[in-house]
């Protein structure tokens, strides 16, 4: 708990935000409930489609907006569409990433059915699929269909263990190849999986994906776009179970004082800004190996497939010991970013047509709490509405 001295100290001020950002967020009533999904998969909702579902929803997405919204429809049907009020305008303005995230829960789905013993036929984008951003047709139909004889994925096991990590990894801990390469041979939706702990190579990505950050972090529009999705503070995160939950009981503390708020976030000088931008960095830093997955094209489908890939690394990962925290800025697609992109996309040697569709560093730290989750009920619509 910081004292009063503490928190009207500036360098003070500093090490307590850096600490209560990365520390994540602490136990209280609110973050319980925020965090009641994770407990609630495995309970039986007395349909098999809201039981996989129950899953479905704990799938990595960017800025955790979970931006589904699911219509059951008839006995055996589950069909997904967008809510589009919830997509990234200034940071993923091809709505390229919240795709991703919609593969990524749409992977976790097939894999919680075939552990009741259903196979889901998925249809992606029945309605054709929308460009250059989503719209209101569907972005897959699954049809569940009992099966005895469906495989089961181990990969499923570690579902509820699966954490994005937003820790400094320890410098003194490398990822050996080995576990890189275990954790690309996951994929099998047809993405291109690489990684790297070369120090030369590491180094390379540490730079690219800091200056990635800065251009994100200095403009106005995508570092607005994130500080209006910030949750500071318990009760805003249980108000709002989804953005970037910077809960705990000292973020609400830091913003009662006025240390950390929207304002001060948002105004360069100020404690709070520049210590979100040298905190992130530093993770930037510490990076102890990389993993990137590509695409030689990027469709619709090669979005959705390359998000059931990226899940099943993240499993792989959770299943190694190896923390994950993807780095998206780089491949963002407003313009201030795209001559970073070029460069990006040249070193990773993806051609013109292609796309990275992922970047992330990889390390060891301890496994944070579960992020937040709105309830399964929420993200339900009336059939036909
Ligand atoms: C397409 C995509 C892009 C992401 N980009 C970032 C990123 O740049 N930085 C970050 O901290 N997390 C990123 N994430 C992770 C999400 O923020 C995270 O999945 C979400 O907050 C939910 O947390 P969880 O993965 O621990 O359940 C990304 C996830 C996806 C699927």
């Amino acid at each position: 708990m910081p004292t009063r001295r503490m928190l009207l100290t500036t360098g003070g001020a500093a090490a307590v935000i850096g600490v209560a950002s990365l520390a994540g967020w602490a136990w209280s009533p609110g973050a319980a409930t925020a965090r009641a999904p994770w407990r609630q998969a495995g309970e039986s909702f007395g349909d098999p489609r809201l039981d996989a579902l129950a899953y479905a929803i704990l799938a990595p997405n960017p800025h955790n907006r979970q931006p589904w919204l699911f219509t059951l429809k008839g006995a055996d049907r589950i069909d997904i569409a967008c809510d589009l009020d919830r997509r990234l305008p200034h940071t993923d303005p091809l709505d390229r990433q919240i795709t991703v995230g919609f593969g990524c829960m749409i992977e976790l789905l097939v894999m919680a059915a075939a552990e009741k013993g259903f196979a889901a036929d998925v249809s992606l984008f029945p309605d054709g699929a929308p460009q250059p951003r989503l719209d209101r047709r569907r972005i897959a139909s699954v049809t569940f269909r009992a099966d005895g004889n469906v495989a089961k994925d181990p990969l499923f096991q570690e579902t509820l263990s699966r954490r994005t990590n937003r820790s400094p990894f320890d410098a003194a801990r490398p990822v050996v190849m080995e576990k890189i390469t275990a954790i690309a041979d996951a994929a099998k939706h047809g993405s291109f999986v690489d990684g790297t702990n070369d120090e030369k190579k590491r180094r390379r990505m540490i730079d690219i994906a800091r200056r990635g950050w800065i251009i994100e972090y200095e403009n106005d529009a995508t570092r607005r776009e994130s500080i209006e999705l910030m949750r500071i503070g318990n009760r805003a995160v249980a108000e709002n179970p989804d953005g970037i939950a910077l809960g705990g009981a000292t973020m609400g503390l830091l913003k009662m004082a006025g240390m950390i708020t929207p304002e001060t976030l948002d105004r360069p000088g100020a404690v709070a800004y520049e210590q979100g931008l040298s905190s992130y960095a530093a993770l930037i830093e510490s990076a102890q190996g990389f993993v990137w997955m590509t695409s030689e094209t990027n469709t619709r489908q090669d979005q959705i497939n390359a998000g059931r890939d990226w899940v099943r690394l993240h499993l792989a990962a959770t299943r190694a010991g190896v923390a994950l925290h993807p780095l998206s800025q780089v491949l963002q697609e407003f313009p201030e970013m795209a001559a970073l992109y070029q460069e990006t996309k040249r070193k990773l040697e993806v051609g013109e047509a292609g796309a990275v569709q992922m970047l992330a560093r990889l390390g060891y730290a301890d496994a944070p709490q579960p992020s937040p989750r709105w309830p399964l009920a929420s993200r339900l619509t009336e059939a036909g509405a």
